[in-house]
């Protein structure tokens, strides 16, 4: 297809099921290799490999069933709980031996300590931080006192022995300049974590990572010399956040909620917590594609709509109109709605090529001036329809 590199991420607040993209894109043969670019062990990506459930975290999305797939690597942007990494890669290695030499860990990345685990614990309830150390570990990067995965190197570190573990899995250790060429003649996936309206800087400040997710997330990484073509902005029919923070198409009626979020399966991968949900959000979607430099949008988990009599969309809010320009919007924002058929009677039962599904996608497209490239429509890896 001729695609070299593209970057994928969430243009909510996470959970968008990017990682079911990420492993059908990387099961396509066109890719070498799969970046983690930023986070931690915050991020929960799950994915179905030869039919069986995986939740990657700092593991990059590979579908390792595979008898050739890409390789991973942990870009330095992001902060690694070698402790983590380690019961991860060993409990793949239970089901694919060997797979840890596919991996690759940059030396510059961060590590998280066991401190940084403790103190976001004690200090982030407010927030409703994973408790993976993340905010604490860039932190420490920020005040210049962060420690890199090169520094566990040293003679009588104490985070020698873990490293040493994880060389002896087949873990590599690496920085992504000695691979510039082997990147440069490969295709990659930049594999987001989170979302654009949990980034640092362009999300819902304070309730926000403390990374950068988006695109500028892969500079901070060291892969500024790759050239992307496509970057994809990955959202569901509807929103889920898990944690504090803004939300304003929120589902109200908690019966209603609760029913949604249970068959849509709306749990949190990494703490299991039950995500807030409520209805697309054009308007965030539209100031998540322009601030972050998405090119195009993949839907995800359209079946979760499927039989709904009408599905509402935010269009507007009653305070700022049609448009945003900052997120810090979005904390007092009041959402108007437009009301779509949906597409659960269509009596050619090819309900994604019905008229009321179109018509949702376009809605889609014509609010955020972006095309959507697919939609997927469950976990199998056929379910998911590209659009030319
Ligand atoms: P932290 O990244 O653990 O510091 O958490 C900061 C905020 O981001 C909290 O609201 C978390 O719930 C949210 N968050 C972090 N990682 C993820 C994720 O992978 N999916 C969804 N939300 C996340
Ligand atoms: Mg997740």
């Amino acid at each position: 297809m001729g695609i070299k590199n593209v970057a994928i991420f969430g243009a909510a607040f996470g959970d968008e099921a990017k990682a079911a993209i990420c492993a059908r894109l990387s099961n396509s043969g066109g890719f070498n290799f799969v970046v983690k670019y930023t986070s931690g062990a915050n991020s929960g990506h799950t994915a179905y490999h030869a039919g069986k459930k995986y939740v990657h975290s700092l593991v990059p999305t590979i579908d390792f069933s595979r008898s050739t797939h890409p390789s991973g690597y942990i870009g330095s942007g992001c902060v690694v709980d070698l402790e983590q990494l380690y019961t991860e890669l060993t409990s793949f290695e239970n089901d694919f031996h060997g797979v840890s030499r596919s991996i690759y860990l940059d030396k510059d990345a961060f590590i998280v300590t066991p401190e940084h685990k403790r103190l976001d614990k004690e200090k982030n309830a407010h927030i409703g931080t994973t408790g993976k150390g993340i905010g604490e570990a860039y932190s420490d990067i920020v005040n210049r006192r962060g420690m890199r995965v090169a520094d566990c190197f040293e003679p009588g570190s104490e985070y020698y022995p873990i490293v040493n573990k994880l060389e002896s899995l087949g873990l590599n250790f690496a920085y992504s300049l000695q691979m510039r060429e082997k990147f440069e003649k490969s295709s990659i996936i930049f594999e987001g974590s989170q979302a654009a309206l949990l980034d640092l800087n362009i999300g819902t400040y304070p309730f926000v990572t403390s990374s950068n997710t988006v695109m500028a997330g892969i500079h901070v990484s060291g892969f500024g010399f790759a050239k992307l073509d496509h970057v994809y902005g990955i959202t569901k029919g509807y929103v889920t956040r898990v944690g504090n923070g803004p939300f304003p198409t929120e589902f109200t009626d908690e019966a209603f909620a609760s029913e949604f979020r249970n068959k849509a399966g709306e749990f949190g991968a990494v703490t299991g917590r039950p995500r807030r949900c409520g209805w697309l959000d054009l308007v965030s979607l539209k100031y998540a594609v322009q601030k972050s430099g998405i090119t195009s949008l993949i839907l995800t988990k359209v079946d979760v709509l499927d039989n709904f009599d009408t599905i509402k969309a935010c269009y507007s809010y009653e305070n700022y109109g049609q448009e945003i320009y900052s997120a810090s919007a979005l904390k007092d924002a009041v959402p108007k709605y437009i009301e779509l058929n949906g597409w659960k009677n269509d009596p050619s039962f090819d309900k994604y090529n019905s008229v009321e599904f179109r018509t949702f996608i376009k809605r889609i497209e014509n609010f955020t001036d972006v095309k959507v490239s697919a939609f997927t429509y469950g976990v199998g890896p056929n379910d998911i329809k590209w659009i030319d």
